[in-house]
Formats: C-alpha cells, structure tokens, sequence
C-alpha cells in the first residue's frame, strides 16, 4: 500500500530528503571535503559555504515547523550514492588530481541540490505555503551561488592541471 497519496505527504517526504543531505553535508561530507582539497580558493568556497549550510539545515527545519511537522529526514539514496561514487573516484584517482575530483563532486552536489528546492519551491507554491517558498527560495539561491563559484574554480583548477600535465 502506498504511504505518500497525497501532495502534501509528497512534499513533506521530499523536505525530508533534502533535510538529510543538508545534515550530511554539515556532519560529513564538506568537513570530508574540505579536509581534502590543496587548492585555496577552494578549500575557502567549501568553508563558507559549510557555513551556509547550517543555515540551510535549520531553514528546512523551520519549514516542517510551518507545516506543523517534527523534522523528520529521510535517507536520499540519489546523495548517498554521489557520496558512493566520490569515494571510488578517490581510491582511483591520484592525489594530484583530487581537486578535480572533488569539484566534480561539489558540481554534482550543487546540482542536487538545487534540482531538490527547484521542485520543493514548486510544491510548496501551489499548495499556497508561502513561507516556505521565501525560505527554499533563501537556500535555493545561495545554491546556485555556491554552483557558480564552483564552476568558476573549476576551469581555473582544469586549465592548470592540463598545463602542468603537458
Ligand atoms: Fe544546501
Ligand atoms: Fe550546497
């Protein structure tokens, strides 16, 4: 029998999703990041936005508090199995080259993320919550800064690497 029938269950469902990668990435996986990387300008990226990450966790947990819910999260296999292939890539990749891996996975992860409060914004618009479309809107557009950034870092890390490779 299904547990999710009707759009609200689908959305508090999804706020739990994403409420579990915004708590991982707080716990885990940016410390894990940042621990790892060389480059500078990255290692500061993935430090403010650790930052802003703890403000995404309790933005999500305010939002199940206007629903009148417990933030409750919910295992994302899709983050678990990003976090999965980013393991590998490191086992398999030389230390040289880490960063690149680790923009990767940044990239991958901001993607996610945003594709998550895309879809959690629209769900929680048309079920006329409008508090909590200006707090998914908050984390969704410190996201996408946090994507650009990391894109900009990228074709500078990318170009250095093949150059030093050459
Ligand atoms: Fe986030
Ligand atoms: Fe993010």
């Amino acid at each position: 029998m299904s547990e999710i029938t009707t759009p609200r269950e689908l959305f508090v469902h999804e706020l739990g999703d994403i409420l579990y990668v915004e708590r991982q990435l707080a716990d885990e996986a940016l410390p894990k990041l940042i621990s790892e990387v060389q480059d500078t300008e990255f290692r500061e990226a993935l430090e403010s936005h650790l930052e802003e990450t703890r403000g995404h966790v309790s933005n999500v947990e305010r939002v199940f508090k206007m629903l009148g819910e417990e933030p409750s999260a919910e295992k994302c296999l899709g983050f678990e199995g990003l976090k999965a292939e980013h393991d590998k890539m490191l086992e398999e990749t030389s230390g040289d080259l880490i960063d690149s891996v680790d923009l990767g996975a940044a990239a991958r992860t901001e993607n996610y993320e945003i594709a998550a409060y895309e879809g959690l914004r629209r769900m929680a618009k048309a079920l006329g919550e409008d508090e909590a479309v200006e707090l998914l809107d908050a984390n969704l557009s410190e996201e996408k800064t946090a994507l650009r950034e990391v894109e900009k870092i990228s074709t500078r890390v990318s170009n250095e690497s093949a150059k030093q490779a050459a």
